[in-house]
């Protein structure tokens, strides 16, 4: 018999846009780039995915200063890292499409995603690890949140996800899918049929509902603290948090 091929998990990091919600904080540099607490963002999503044991690493950025996360991180030495692999996203055509730069890299393998602004306090090791378990499909992260108009929510129906709903005015539950999502490769196939939201992006939910009707989408609730860092009040929870952790 011939052994089973290893699963493979690589990374990426979104870091790209031009972070309008942010401005003027992001009118001289990249969102990913500002400070939670002691530390440029991107650390913390780079940080989570060496922690959960992944060494191949791409950063998506984009924008104006997209040298600068060269210049911060370099090949990743003060993360334990030998390599870290960089691309460019032209414009803020969307996580999907940027995700869609990575297929190179990922070269037929899996992918653990990580949107650069998203501050995760839990080791994701062990999601990681039951994802390497699972046959094929993709795995999301989810969690409880006071505010999930903002996010993309999830619909449940016996405690299966039935779909995810991007920012709903209605919200049919309180959990929401955070910015960390492990795929395989099926999902550039998926991408290459998605087609421009209202706001003119290729959404990671698309991706994500995609998954749910083909029945390949496992999820877990993260317990502890996570915040995304898009907004101004966001951003200043988020370094509170990382403060505190600190002390
Ligand atoms: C994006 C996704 C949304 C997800 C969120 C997590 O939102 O579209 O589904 O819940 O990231 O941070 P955006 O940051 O584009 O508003």
């Amino acid at each position: 018999m011939r052994p089973a091929r290893k699963v493979v998990v690589k990374g990426v990091i979104l870091a790209g846009g031009l972070g309008t919600r942010m401005r003027p904080l992001t009118n001289v540099t990249n969102k990913h780039l500002l400070p939670v607490y002691d530390r440029p963002m991107i650390f913390f999503p780079l940080q989570a995915l060496v922690n959960a044991g992944i060494r191949d690493i791409l950063i998506v950025t984009g924008g104006n200063n997209a040298g600068d996360f060269l210049r911060l991180i370099g090949n990743g030495a003060a993360f334990g890292l030998k390599h870290v692999n960089y691309t460019y996203q032209r414009g803020e055509g969307g996580i999907a499409e940027a995700l869609a730069l990575a297929e190179h890299f990922i070269a037929g393998d899996r992918v653990v995603v990580v949107l650069g602004d998203n501050i995760v306090q839990e080791d994701l090791t062990s999601y990681v690890e039951a994802y390497k378990r699972q046959p094929a499909g993709a795995k999301i992260l989810i969690k409880k949140v006071p505010d999930p108009e903002r996010f993309g929510v999830v619909v449940f129906r016996n405690g299966q996800v039935l779909a995810v709903e991007e920012k709903p005015k209605r919200p049919k539950s309180d959990y929401i899918v955070t910015g960390i999502y492990m795929y395989d490769a099926q999902v550039f196939d998926i991408i290459r049929t998605l087609k421009p939201s209202g706001r003119g992006e290729l959404e990671v939910t698309d991706v994500n509902n995609a998954y749910i009707r083909r029945n390949q989408m496992s999820y877990n609730i993260l317990r502890g603290f996570w915040s995304d860092c898009g907004t101004f009040d966001s951003l200043l929870r988020a370094s509170q948090l990382v403060a505190r952790r600190k002390r």
